[in-house]
């Protein structure tokens, strides 16, 4: 029997038009993702500017090194300490100790020999460049001698031997002549590796 239609029955309720254009699981994955990855870049940027304040005292610190030069000059002694006659005179090297994030000032960072050579101030740095160790002077003979492994020097610093056990003579070190002037002995402080036939300079 052939139905009719009632004219007063409700409609039955349509889908919605399908925004995918006809391959909605493909296009809704895509849009997913394109969602989850701008989520991630936008949260990288926090933790990134995060990281460089973490860091900006270390990367500061690369860029300027120590003094102007990356070679800071500081005061070891008065003019007057220094014997006039050449004999040689053990001095501390003080400074500033600074890390990243902390500064402990007039700490002993190492020493120095002064002599004054017919008015001119040479300065040797008392670090022995075999492996380290700080050199003596022996005034009995007027030599530097190593206590570690003996090796011996003579007054400018050069080995007395060419068998010593030191590749190298003991490492000069700049003295300010401006500051020699005022009465100060002020000298370009560096330390270079031991067991090196030159010098190299540590960072
Ligand atoms: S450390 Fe000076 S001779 Fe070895």
């Amino acid at each position: 029997m052939a139905k009719t239609l009632n004219p007063h029955a409700t409609p039955a309720p349509q889908a919605a038009p399908d925004s995918t254009g006809g391959n909605p699981p493909r296009r809704n994955f895509l849009v997913a993702s394109l969602a989850a990855m701008i989520g991630t870049i936008v949260g990288l940027f926090p933790v990134g500017a995060g990281m460089l304040v973490f860091l900006d005292p270390i990367l500061k610190r690369k860029k300027t090194g120590g003094a102007e030069t990356g070679k800071p000059r500081l005061r070891v002694a008065s003019i007057e300490a220094i014997p006039a006659d050449g004999t040689p005179v053990q001095v501390p090297v003080i400074a500033d100790l600074t890390d990243a994030w902390m500064r402990d000032p007039n700490q002993p960072v190492g020493a120095v020999y002064l002599r004054n050579v017919g008015g001119k101030i040479e300065c040797l740095n008392a670090i022995c460049p075999h492996a380290g160790c700080f050199v003596a002077y022996m005034a009995d003979r007027k030599v530097f001698q190593c206590p570690c492994h003996t090796s011996a020097f003579n007054l400018a610093g050069v080995r007395l031997s060419a068998k010593s056990p030191s590749p190298r003579d003991m490492d000069t070190l700049e003295v300010d002549p401006e500051k020699l002037a005022g009465g100060e002995v002020w000298v370009e402080y560096i330390n270079y590796y031991p067991g090196k036939p030159n010098k190299e300079e540590k960072p």
